[in-house]
Order: C-alpha cells, then sequence, then structure tokens
C-alpha cells in the first residue's frame, strides 16, 4: 500500500493515519513524527467557563504540534466512551474536570489501562478514602482563598448600603458532595462572619446541579420560606449559580437594590448580566482565567508525555473581583 500520511492529511484523513498505518506495516516512523494526541473532558461542555478552557487548550495544542480532542463527559458512561474513542484515536493522555469527582479511582484505572496519562482541572478526583487522589496531578482555583473574596466584597457592599446585619438573610446555595463547592462557600461564609455577619441568618439552599437552572430551584424554596426577609446576599460555588439564585429573587420580587449576588469564574455569563443597562442582583463575581486552567493544565500533561517531566500535585490559581464598574478591565487581563 502506498499511499503516504501526507496524502492521508490531504484527503482530511489525518486521523485515520495511525490505524491505516498500522494494519499496512509501514513502520514505527510515522506514528512517531505524528502530532501527539490528547484529550480534554469536561463535565458541562455548555458552561462558558468549560467552552473556554477547551478553546485555550486547543489553541495552544495547535501553536505546539499537538491536537485536542475536546469532548463531553456529563456522567460516568460518557467519561468512558470518551476514553475508550480517545484511546482508539491513539492519544496519549486527557485532562478532564469529572462529572463526579467520586468517579475518580475508575476514571484512572481506564486510563492506565489503556496507557493513558491523566491530569484534573477544576475538580479533583476523589480516592475510595474520600481524599484527593495524589496519583493525579490538578490543577484548580485556591477555593477557600476565593470564597473567602466573596464574603469580603458582599460584606463590604452591604456596608456600603448601611444595611444593618440583623436585617439582612444569606442565601448559600451549596453542593454537599463537591469538595470544589464546599471550599468554595466555607471560605465565603466565614469571611463573613468575620465581618459579623450573623450565623442564624444563613440559609443552605442545595443545589442538584452546578447551572443557573440548579442555582433558580435551590434558592426559590429559601426565599419562599423567609419572606420576612427584605434584604439578601446570595452565593455559591460558581456565577452560573449564583445568577439562578439572582433570578429566583427576581421572581420573589424582591428588588435589585435589596440584593447582592456574588459569584466565582468571570466569563460569558456574568459579562451578560454585567452589560444590562440596569445593576441587577448580580453585584460581582470573582473572576478567574479559565484561559489560563485550559492552557496550563494542557501544558503540564503535554510536558509529561513528551519529557516525562510529572507536573506539581496541585497548582492553585488566584482571583480578582469583578464588578459592573471594571469587569471589562478586568476580563482582558483574564483571557489574555
Ligand atoms: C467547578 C464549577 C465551574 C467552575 C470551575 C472552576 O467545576 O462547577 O463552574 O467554577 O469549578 O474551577
Amino acid at each position: 500500500m502506498q499511499i503516504t500520511k501526507r496524502q492521508l492529511a490531504k484527503l482530511g484523513l489525518a486521523g485515520a493515519a495511525a490505524s491505516l498505518v498500522g494494519k499496512a506495516g509501514l513502520g514505527s516512523a510515522y506514528a512517531a513524527d505524528a502530532p501527539l494526541k490528547i484529550g480534554f473532558i469536561v463535565k458541562m461542555p455548555e458552561q462558558a467557563w468549560f467552552i473556554n478552557e477547551q478553546t485555550a487548550s486547543a489553541a495552544w495544542g495547535g501553536q505546539h504540534d499537538v491536537t485536542v480532542v475536546k469532548l463531553a463527559g456529563s456522567d460516568g458512561e460518557m467519561v468512558m466512551t470518551a476514553i475508550d474513542n480517545l484511546s482508539a484515536q491513539g492519544a496519549k493522555g486527557f485532562v478532564i474536570c469529572p462529572p463526579d469527582v467520586k468517579l475518580g479511582p475508575a476514571i484512572y484505572a481506564r486510563a492506565t489501562a489503556q496507557n493513558m496519562k491523566v491530569v484534573t482541572v477544576d475538580d479533583r478526583f476523589l480516592g475510595p478514602d474520600g481524599q484527593p487522589m495524589a496519583d493525579v496531578p490538578h490543577l484548580g482555583m485556591s477555593g477557600y482563598k476565593i470564597g473567602q473574596q466573596v464574603g469580603e466584597a458582599l460584606a463590604a457592599e452591604m456596608k456600603h448600603r448601611g444595611w444593618s446585619p440583623a436585617d439582612v438573610a444569606a442565601c448559600r446555595i451549596t453542593d454537599a458532595e463537591l469538595p470544589t463547592a464546599r471550599e468554595r462557600v466555607q471560605g465565603a461564609t466565614d469571611a463573613l462572619l468575620k465581618a459579623g455577619f450573623m450565623q442564624a441568618n444563613i440559609f443552605d439552599a442545595p443545589q442538584r446541579t452546578t447551572d443557573t437552572e440548579g442555582g433558580s430551584t435551590a434558592a426559590s424554596p429559601v426565599f419562599a420560606r423567609h419572606g420576612n426577609f427584605k434584604k439578601w446576599l446570595i452565593y455559591a460555588l460558581n456565577e452560573e449559580t449564583v445568577l439562578g439564585g439572582v433570578r429566583a429573587s427576581e421572581a420573589f420580587h424582591l428588588p435589585a437594590e435589596n440584593v447582592i449576588g456574588i459569584g466565582i469564574n468571570g466569563t460569558g455569563a456574568a459579562f451578560a448580566e454585567f452589560s444590562k443597562p440596569q445593576q441587577t442582583g448580580f453585584f460581582g463575581t470573582v473572576g478567574v482565567s479559565s484561559f489560563l486552567h485550559g492552557r496550563q493544565s494542557t501544558i503540564n500533561l503535554v510536558n509529561w508525555i513528551r519529557t516525562g517531566t510529572r507536573p506539581p500535585a496541585n497548582t492553585e490559581t488566584t482571583g480578582v473581583l469583578m464588578t459592573h464598574d471594571n469587569w471589562q478591565a478586568v476580563k482582558a487581563k483574564l483571557e489574555a
């Protein structure tokens, strides 16, 4: 068989090169000079945060002879299929934000069985002992510190509006299963309490999904049950969830000036809200660079595959508060 790799590429069949080469027994030189292929699997492919991560990963890959296959893994079955798919395409590893951190051991086992390296981004795998899996390098935000920034900003804005703690309630939207969420929300709570917020006025709203719909569904019963409070703070693990809480507060006719919602991420969901002519109950968000997360986790994985250098066990990133006043300037920095 005389078809060359260049001819395959011309036909748009580069992906088929490995298997054809294998079948035709044309030797290993072809495989060796093929671009490296890796996967980037995310739990919520429709969320702006994850779109940015995958975009940044693929952009870096394009400049460094790496093909990045963007995949969705919204549940365990999808993740396993994605891994098999990557393996069949000759991928050497993948970055993943898992749909459930408890799937860590199963995902890791599947990856190593297929000779693939794996690193996590955002949400860290938990081992059977409930502790982070030390075998899997991770990159994510310093959740507790970023949560503290949210709490401090909420307290500062409350003070700015001259609210007295006795009159204010907090809707704390939580995901108890996700350590990423627990850390961020705990940081915010601790900072609020330190600033004099009343513990008895904090009400939990457990969420099922970490998106706007999940936030709204979680927050509604809290507003319904505590109608005696007219002023509210809203916080959660991310801005999509806080936006859901703000939408629910609007449904309960709480005016925007009586609501202070602060999220985390700094992506399209927040920008759309900041762009509205009138400020809504969504006051701000702590922006973290999704682009940096996507790019750096990719670099870590690729270096590991190419040079054998294991990435750091845990890389933590920081954030900066974005509000109506400064969001465009901060956005430019986050996207750099
Ligand atoms: C979690 C959240 C996302 C985003 C990332 C960032 O995965 O669900 O919205 O905040 O963390 O680390």
